[in-house]
């Protein structure tokens, strides 16, 4: 048997905003089925790395490789979940908790056949349904199905976004910030979450702050300050010595750096 692809393979990778250059010569491999924590100062590319693997983003220079094919081609096939990063989201639609869940369903309605997409969405494939309330009940708000959106606390919206997420049942989960501003309850409940995901063999890669979440839960941390400053173990990587490279930009040469095929 060989080898499964790698969820994320990035060689000599490049990216710039208007010529700007955000992310430089960043060459990693992660395999499926692993937590990875992503960790950096503010306008490190963390959400810019993000973008690259949803394909919003195209790189300027170099190869990125989401399950061994192309990041647009994979989140066209439904394989990547992701959860934006919500600062500047505005809230006041009037849209529920279980609608704003089920667009996480969109794209894969249009695999269902014509005469179930006439129907209202949320009743046009059971699947969808059972979907979005598996991960209402994940998150814990199965009770709050029906309220708009815009009424929740920042916490209780995290936890909505994750659900989301999570209702796109995806192979690799991909999280910008899911922990920020949320209530200790909250950070619980979505770390024990993502537990599960990863347990069920998904791969979660997650920006955070939050080194103690993940120094207890992900198996791997990427430290980007707009280049590779290290990937391992948290150990390792949230060690004083890394964390110092970390602040000032410094690459470590002896960790994370996988070699470039010639
Ligand atoms: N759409 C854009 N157009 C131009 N510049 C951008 C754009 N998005 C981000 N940038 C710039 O790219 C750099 C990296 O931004 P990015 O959002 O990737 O950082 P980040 O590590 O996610 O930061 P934070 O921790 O604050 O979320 C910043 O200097 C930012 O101003
Ligand atoms: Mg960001």
């Amino acid at each position: 048997m060989t080898d499964p692809a790698p969820a994320l393979q990035a060689s000599r990778l490049y990216a710039a905003y208007h010529q700007q250059p955000v992310l430089e010569d960043i060459s990693l491999s992660l395999p499926q089925g692993q937590w990875t924590a992503i960790v950096g100062p503010n306008g490190a590319g963390k959400s810019s790395l993000l973008n690259l693997v949803i394909g919003s983003l195209a790189p300027l220079r170099g190869e990125l490789r989401i399950l061994g094919n192309s990041p647009a081609a994979q989140r066209r096939a439904g394989n990547i979940a992701y959860m934006a990063q919500q600062e500047n989201m505005e809230w006041d639609f009037p849209i529920s908790v279980r609608e704003t869940v089920l667009t996480g369903r969109y794209g894969m309605m249009r695999h269902d056949p014509l005469w179930r997409r006439l129907l209202p969405r949320y009743w046009a494939n059971p699947s969808h349904r059972q979907a979005v309330e598996a991960a209402l009940e994940a998150v814990d708000m199965a009770d709050h199905a029906a309220r708009p959106i815009g009424e929740l606390s920042g916490g209780q919206k995290k936890r909505v976004m994750l659900a989301r997420a999570l209702a796109q049942q995806a192979k690799i989960l991909l999280l910008d910030e899911p922990l920020a501003g949320v209530d200790p309850p909250s950070e619980a409940l979505i770390l024990e979450t993502l537990e599960r995901e990863r347990a069920a063999g998904r791969t979660v890669i997650m920006v955070t702050h939050d080194m103690q979440g993940a120094r207890r839960h992900a198996d791997n941390v990427m430290l980007i300050n707009r280049t590779l400053i290290g990937m391992g173990p948290p150990e390792e990587m949230l060690s004083d010595a890394m964390l110092a490279r970390l602040a000032v930009g410094t690459p470590s040469t002896e960790h994370g750096r996988v070699p470039v095929a010639a």
